[in-house]
């Protein structure tokens, strides 16, 4: 390690014990992070208003540890360099005893390094890639993880919509984007599915006509495309534009009102696997969706819903911690059994839980619940 780097960690880690958030102050700081601004604006504001309801309530009831709850939230832009920067500053500047976030993969995986250096405990939100909680023991998430996700799309693809050719399209600059769908295609293969088109495309380009022009030769009954909702909407035009009438397919990166507004018809009759669905009947999804309405004036997705979950895991491990010290917070998170709004969180020896996870199509333009699937245990 360069000196400057050392002597960076160092700094990190000394104030992380000298000036725990708990100690002497007013306030139990608590950081949260997502990307308000950038290619994936929607996940950042939902996620921003999932964690403000959590911290609200708490501060209703008194807060955590006979103190107000203050959170620091930080936009990450979508970006990894933008992320790296205010989980530092988090960190070195406000103080923060924990953060709540963020979203994007390959953001959480340049914030994890840095709370794992620094001892803060880290709950990412909606990063399903597994490298993310693999980066230390200080590194946990809300939500299920690629391996299943992907598993789960395949066996939806295979057996409800009795695909047999499945075409790939994703991302080359995404961690999460090729992740998904390596796992995807192991799956639809084991399955006895044949992957008939496999396209990667370069981070950041709006014409997809060159890999979609092979996929579409190719025949497949789907095309899977597990990307952000900008991406998708755009590959799901050109893709009609040049003849395909079959399904697409997706992960949670569907998830925002602006795939119908930006994909219209073109999205019309796909499928998405996402952690909810505003359909579940079950009371503490009502419940949530009746709260988060009367603030927001709008129904959450899953990335609120997450940030909510997430947000409550971390308060309530931080209460039942009777600490605001990293290492106490991170032993009181690895052995949480939460119950949660998307489900009860437990971790795994990978600080990975077990959830379920629903399977979405977009029909006349919404979101339509079609059915739940739960990990083998
Ligand atoms: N799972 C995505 C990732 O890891 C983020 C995401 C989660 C997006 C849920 C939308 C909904 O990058």
């Amino acid at each position: 390690m360069k000196p400057f780097a050392l002597f960076a960690v160092l700094s990190l880690v000394l104030a992380g014990a000298f000036f725990s958030c708990g100690g002497g102050s007013k306030y139990v700081t608590v950081g949260a992070v997502g990307p308000v601004t950038g290619p994936a604006a929607t996940f950042g504001i939902s996620t921003k208003n999932g964690d403000t309801l959590a911290v609200d309530e708490w501060n209703a009831n008194g807060g955590v540890l006979g103190k107000q709850i203050k959170m620091v939230f930080a936009d990450d832009k979508g970006d990894p360099a933008e992320g790296a920067t205010v989980y530092t500053k988090l960190i070195q500047q406000n103080k923060v005893c924990a953060i709540v976030g963020t979203v994007m993969s390959n953001v959480s995986l340049a914030g994890a390094p840095i709370c794992q250096a620094a001892k803060i405990p880290m709950v990412a939100t909606a990063s399903t890639n597994p490298k993310v909680t693999e980066v230390g023991d200080y590194i946990f998430r809300a939500c299920f993880i690629d391996p299943f996700q992907g598993t789960v799309g395949a066996d939806f693809a295979y057996n409800n919509l009795k695909a047999r050719r499945a075409a790939c399209i994703y991302d080359l600059g995404n961690d999460y984007t090729k992740g998904l769908a390596e796992f995807f295609k192991a799956q639809f293969t084991k399955l006895g599915g044949k992957i008939v088109a496999d396209e990667g495309h370069d981070h950041g380009v709006t014409d997809f006509k060159a890999q979609l022009t092979r996929i579409v030769q190719a025949k497949p009954d789907i095309i899977y495309n597990p990307d952000y909702y900008n991406d998708v909407a755009l590959i799901a035009k050109q893709a009609r534009e040049l003849g395909f009438k079959g399904p697409l397919m997706g992960g949670d990166g569907w998830d925002s009102p602006d795939l119908v507004k930006i994909g219209g018809s073109a999205v019309e009759g796909c499928y998405f696997t996402n952690h909810y669905s505003k359909d579940d009947t079950r009371p503490v999804v009502q419940d949530f969706i009746k709260k988060y309405q009367a603030k927001f004036n709008e129904v959450p997705d899953a990335l609120a819903v997450l940030a909510y979950d997430a947000m409550n895991l971390t308060l309530n491990a931080i209460k039942t911690a009777g600490s605001t010290k990293g290492p106490a917070i991170r032993d009181a998170l690895a052995a949480s059994d939460f119950q949660a709004v998307t489900g009860e969180i437990k971790f795994d020896a990978n600080r990975n839980p077990i959830k379920s996870a629903v399977i979405i199509e977009i029909k006349n333009g919404q979101q339509q619940f079609v059915t739940t699937i739960a990990p083998t245990p």
